[in-house]
């Protein structure tokens, strides 16, 4: 195991001690929340009984495979806690989440929850966010038109021009979230006000959403070659 997937696996660990009997999961998406899957799948083999909320076709593929129950969405009230990897996190416990395409499930179980617990490495900490580019997720009608009210509000907001791509795949198609969106990817490389940036990006009406998760996660256990490091409770 390299020493990166270490460090993700450290924090995950702590993550799944925190889930009890009866609990309703919901399960993040990407390498970080692979290895809290993996490890909650062996606490189910023990015996845990556990409902899984996956947030990506990967990660219900995964739950699946390790034997976490998965009921249909329909059928889900509450969530209690759910746990996600990040881009990047702040002290404030604001994100930039979405690198993996699944922003817009993993916003909607992460705020149906009453609570998100972050795990990641250490070099996910960042002051400002931004140098990770910013994934917002668009429908793909007019998208010229949405990619030019983006310019205007990342303009307005940061006070300056930024680059906007359309997310490709590696065979040279745009890439396509579950919900059959596209992501654009913003490069903003310092965002010193994450509220008025989501705030004017949530207002174009091709937006579906952005990567900015703000106020909704309680906790980011962050791990590294100086051992874990909690933020938040
Ligand atoms: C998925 O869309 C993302 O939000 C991931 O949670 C994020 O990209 C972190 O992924 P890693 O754990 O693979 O770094």
């Amino acid at each position: 195991m390299s020493e990166s997937d270490a460090w993700k696996r450290a924090a995950a660990e702590i993550a799944v001690a925190e889930i009890e009997d009866g609990m309703t999961v919901g399960l993040g998406t990407g390498s970080t929340a692979a290895h809290f899957v993996d490890l909650l799948g062996q606490r189910v083999a023990e015996g845990l009984k556990v409902r899984g909320v996956p947030t990506s076709e990967a990660t219900a593929s995964q739950a699946r495979d390790v034997g976490i129950a998965l009921p249909a969405i329909e059928d889900i009230d509450q969530i209690d806690v759910t746990v996600d990897g990040a881009d990047e996190f702040d002290a404030e416990l604001c994100l930039i989440k979405g690198g993996g395409g699944a922003l817009l499930r993993e916003k909607i179980i992460a705020g149906a929850s009453r609570r998100m617990v972050v795990i990641a490495d250490h070099t996910k900490f960042a002051a400002p966010l931004g140098a990770f580019p910013l994934p917002v997720e668009v429908v793909p009608f007019a998208l010229s038109l949405t990619v030019g009210a983006m310019l205007n509000a990342t303009r307005f907001v940061l006070g300056r021009e930024i680059d906007i791509k359309l997310r490709m795949t590696s065979d040279g198609r745009a890439f396509v979230t579950d919900g059959g969106h596209y992501i654009m990817d913003c490069f903003c490389e310092r965002i010193e006000q994450p509220e008025a940036l989501a705030m004017a990006l949530a207002g174009i009406p091709g937006v579906v959403d952005h990567g900015l998760f703000i106020g909704l996660a309680a906790k980011v256990i962050a791990a590294g070659p100086e051992g874990v490091q909690t933020f938040g409770a």
